[in-house]
């Protein structure tokens, strides 16, 4: 059988699902790995150093596994991690290997949601402190304002199936109100962590109306899209049979059990060792 050429996805848990179910709707044919650093969740409030450490050792089995593209669908691997890993890591390892983001692909795009110009942003505290969207959307609409609220209870409760409990109504209300206190005149919302749209109901019943909340797994699918058009030589390289293979660096059944929740059906997964 001819070696598999797939696209790579990582998170540091199942977040990076939400982006994947996305990706494999609008893309079908290629084939694709997902990987989930479980074992190390939660990403958000570690350092830059241990996110990048962390982020490139995942990566770097995903390329090992014959991904010559990888996505990280994930905001703090993305803020903490990406850009070391494109200028500094990559032409020493394998110049030819890609390596993508979630936030860029959002920031572009960000200027259609709002009509204030006043966008907020829910995120991990790592992604908060890198100022990563206050930069990147600054770099294509100057004249919007970026409000941030960094939300630390949210992945711990998404990762212990807890988001859809009563008790998670505290934290998602306690959030809104401190990034709606920040600006009266915030009309759209990012999502910038993969893992929330699993609060999104609760998020949508503590929003007023008029606020649009924008959720990235079609954003970055749209501009994967776009990217293997506008890169023939990278789309050349991905084989097309169309399977898909999960790992988890934790336990594969815990990890089986929950992917379903994201994805909306089962799989089987398996264990990648972190030596
Ligand atoms: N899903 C990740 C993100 O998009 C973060 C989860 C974590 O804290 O590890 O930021």
């Amino acid at each position: 059988m001819a070696p598999l050429h797939p696209i790579g996805i990582f998170d540091s848990g199942y977040g990076g699902l939400t982006v994947f179910k996305e990706i494999e709707r609008f893309l079908p044919g290629y084939d694709y790995i997902y990987l989930g650093d479980n074992a190390r969740v939660p990403y958000g409030n570690r350092s830059f150093e241990t996110v990048h450490e962390f982020t490139w050792q995942c990566v770097r089995m995903l390329f090992d596994m014959g991904c010559p593209l990888v996505i990280l669908a994930c905001n703090t691997a993305s803020a903490k991690a990406l850009r070391t890993i494109q200028q500094r890591d990559l032409p020493g390892y394998d110049a030819q290997k890609r390596v993508l983001g979630v936030i860029r692909p959002t920031s572009e795009i960000i200027g259609q949601y709002t009509e204030s110009r006043h966008v907020g942003i829910f995120a991990t505290r790592g992604t908060v402190v890198s100022e990563s969207y206050v930069i990147e959307i600054e770099k294509f609409f100057p004249d919007i304002k970026v409000h941030q609220v960094a939300c630390p209870m949210w992945v711990p409760l998404i990762e212990n199936n807890e988001h859809l409990n009563n008790g998670a109504d505290y934290f998602v209300k306690k959030y809104i109100d401190e990034l709606l206190s920040l600006s009266p005149d915030i009309d759209a919302i990012i999502l910038a962590c993969t893992h929330y749209p699993l609060l999104l109901d609760k998020i949508r019943d503590y929003l007023p109306n008029h606020i649009r909340v924008i959720v990235q797994g079609e954003i970055v699918a749209g501009s994967l899209q776009d990217y293997l058009q506008r890169h023939p030589e990278m789309n050349a390289r991905l084989t097309d049979t169309g399977t898909r293979k999960f790992y988890t660096t934790d336990d594969p059944v815990d990890f089986d059990a929950k992917a379903g929740l994201f994805l909306g059906h089962s799989i089987v997964s398996g264990h990648a060792d972190l030596g």
